[in-house]
C-alpha cells in the first residue's frame, strides 16, 4: 500500500522532512499558515491553513485519507494536534500534547528531570511570584537564565553575566508580563544538539550539531530561532570528546524511558561544560536549522522509521553519510527584534548548485515569493569536511541572491569552529 502522508508546518525544517519523504515512495501532502513554495512543489496537495486549528487539520487529513502524519513545530502539539488526529483514527508521528510538555512548559521539563533523577539538570527554581524572582536574583551566587515557561520561539530566555546584567535581568522579570518563569544556573561551554527518532521503546539518535542562536557575527545580539548550524562527518563535533556525545545520549535515554511511550523526535540541546553535557532545553520536535543538516545525511529511508513506527515494531537502524554539513539562513532584515516582512524575494532555486535551498517562512502568492517575520530560506553545503561544505553553502548563497535579507557569514568557517575547540579546551583546563 502507498503511504498517504500529511506533513504539517511551512518552515525549512518541514522543507527538509518533505524533501526526505518526496524521495520515498509516498504520496505526499502538506498543511501551513504559509504556502511554502518548496513544499508546495513536492506534494500533491498544499492547504493553507492555521496549524493550531486542530479541526481545520484533522479535516485536511481526512479529506486525502491520510496513513500518517508528520507533525514539524512546536505549536500543533501545543494545541494538542496529535492527540485530535489519533482521536479520528490517524497515526501520527510526534508526541501527544502532555507528553510535549517536555518542550512547551520548561517548569514542567526541569520538575521532570528533578524527579526522576535525570543527569544533567542544572539547578533550577521555578517562579510565578515576579517579586519573588526579582529577589532570588539579588540572593543567589552566580549567573541565572532567565525562561519563561512556555513557547517563546527561542527568543524569550536572557542570560544574566552573559546578555544582560543582573538588574536589567530583574528589569527583564518585572516588564514582561509572563506567569511563570524558571531561574536556573548559567551553565558555561559550548552547545550542541542531539536529536532522537522515539517510538516503541526504539530510540535513535543522530550526529550531533551546533546551531547558532545569537542574529549577528561572532555570536553577537539577540536570540532567535537559530541563524545556522554545522554537524560534522561522524557523531561528534569538534569541540567534543571521546563520551561527550555517549553521556548525550544516556541522558536521552533515561529521559525517554521515564517520559513512557514517547513517540517522535525528541531533541535534546546540551551545554558541553566541563563537567560534561548539561540540558538545556528539549524539545519535542526536529530542531530548524538542525533538520538541515540531519535529514540529508539520513540513508535509512525516512518512510520505513515512519511505518515502523506506526506499526508498533521496532525503529530500523538508522545509518548517515559520513559528511559533514553547514547551513546557513537568510532572514529578514531586522530580525529576530524588528523584521521587514512583506518583502518580496528573488530567490533563483536552480543555481544553488551543490547546495540545497530550502525555503523556510516565506509565501509564494501569485507575483512573487514574499518574507514573513520569520527566517527566509537556508542552503546546506554537504562535503567531507566542515569547511569545503560551509564553501558551497555560501557560494550558494551568493547565486540564490540576500538583497534585504541578512546571513551569518561566520558559520562553519575554520576560525570560528576553531574558536569553539579552542574555548572548550580552555574551560576544560581551568
Ligand atoms: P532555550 O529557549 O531554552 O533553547 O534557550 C535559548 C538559549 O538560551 C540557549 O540556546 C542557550 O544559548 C541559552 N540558555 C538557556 N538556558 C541556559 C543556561 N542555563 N545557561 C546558559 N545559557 C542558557
Ligand atoms: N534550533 C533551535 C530549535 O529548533 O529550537
Amino acid at each position: 500500500m502507498r503511504e498517504i502522508v500529511l506533513l504539517i508546518g511551512g518552515g525549512g525544517r518541514e522543507h527538509a522532512i518533505a524533501r526526505s519523504l518526496a524521495d520515498s515512495e509516498v504520496d505526499l501532502y502538506a498543511c501551513a499558515g504559509n504556502r511554502n513554495p518548496g513544499i508546495a512543489a513536492l506534494s500533491s496537495g498544499f492547504e493553507t491553513l492555521d496549524t493550531a486549528d486542530t479541526d481545520a487539520v484533522v479535516a485536511y487529513a481526512e479529506s486525502i485519507d491520510a496513513t500518517i502524519a508528520v507533525v514539524g513545530p512546536e505549536g500543533p502539539l501545543a494545541a494538542g494536534l496529535v492527540d485530535a488526529l489519533e482521536a479520528a483514527g490517524i497515526y501520527a508521528f510526534g508526541p501527544k500534547q502532555a507528553a510535549a510538555r517536555i518542550e512547551t512548559d520548561k517548569a514542567f521539563q526541569r520538575r521532570f528531570m528533578a524527579e526522576n533523577g535525570i543527569p544533567g539538570c542544572p539547578d533550577f527554581e521555578t517562579f510565578d511570584d515576579m517579586e519573588a524572582a526579582c529577589e532570588f536574583v539579588d540572593d543567589y551566587d552566580g549567573d541565572l537564565a532567565i525562561k519563561p515557561a512556555g513557547l517563546t520561539g527561542g527568543k524569550g530566555v536572557k542570560v544574566i553575566g552573559d546578555q544582560v546584567t543582573a538588574d536589567e535581568g530583574k528589569a527583564y522579570i518585572r516588564d514582561s508580563d509572563y506567569d511563570r518563569i524558571v531561574l536556573e544556573e548559567r551553565l558555561v561551554g559550548e552547545e550542541f544538539t542531539v536529536q532522537a527518532f522515539v517510538a516503541n521503546g526504539s530510540v535513535r539518535t543522530a550526529p550531533a550539531v551546533q546551531d547558532h542562536k545569537r542574529a549577528y557575527e561572532g555570536d553577537e545580539g539577540p536570540n532567535t530561532g537559530g541563524m545556522g548550524s554545522y554537524s560534522a562527518p561522524g557523531t561528534d563535533l569538534p569541540f567534543m570528546d571521546d563520551g561527550d556525545y555517549d553521556r548525550a545520549v544516556e541522558i536521552i535515554d533515561a529521559t525517554v524511558e521515564a517520559l513512557e511511550d514517547y513517540k517522535g523526535i525528541l531533541y535534546g540541546q546540551f551545554m558541553l561544560t566541563a563537567d560534561g553535557p548539561k540540558v538545556v532545553e528539549f524539545n519535542a520536535r526536529f530542531g530548524d536549522p538542525e533538520a538541515m543538516n540531519t535529514l540529508p545525511v539520513l540513508e535509512t529511508d525516512f518512510r520505513d522509521v515512519l511505518i515502523a513506527a506506526r506499526n508498533g515494531e521496532a525503529l530500523p537502524d538508522l545509518s548517515f553519510t559520513e559528511e559533514a554539513t553547514v547551513c546557513k539562513y537568510a532572514v529578514p532584515e531586522g530580525y529576530p527584534t524588528d523584521p521587514e516582512a512583506g518583502a518580496r524575494v528573488e530567490i533563483d532555486a536552480e543555481s544553488a548548485g551543490e547546495a540545497l535551498l530550502y525555503y523556510a517562512s516565506v509565501d509564494e502568492r501569485d507575483d512573487g515569493i514574499y518574507t514573513t517575520t520569520s527566517r527566509s530560506f537556508a542552503v546546506v553545503g554537504r562535503a567531507n569536511s566542515i569547511g569545503a561544505a560551509e564553501s558551497i553553502a555560501e557560494d550558494a548563497l551568493a547565486v540564490a541572491g540576500e538583497e534585504g535579507l541578512q546571513v551569518r557569514h561566520d558559520i562553519g568557517t575554520d576560525e570560528l569552529v576553531q574558536r569553539r575547540i579552542d574555548h572548550m579546551a580552555e574551560l576544560r583546563d581551568a
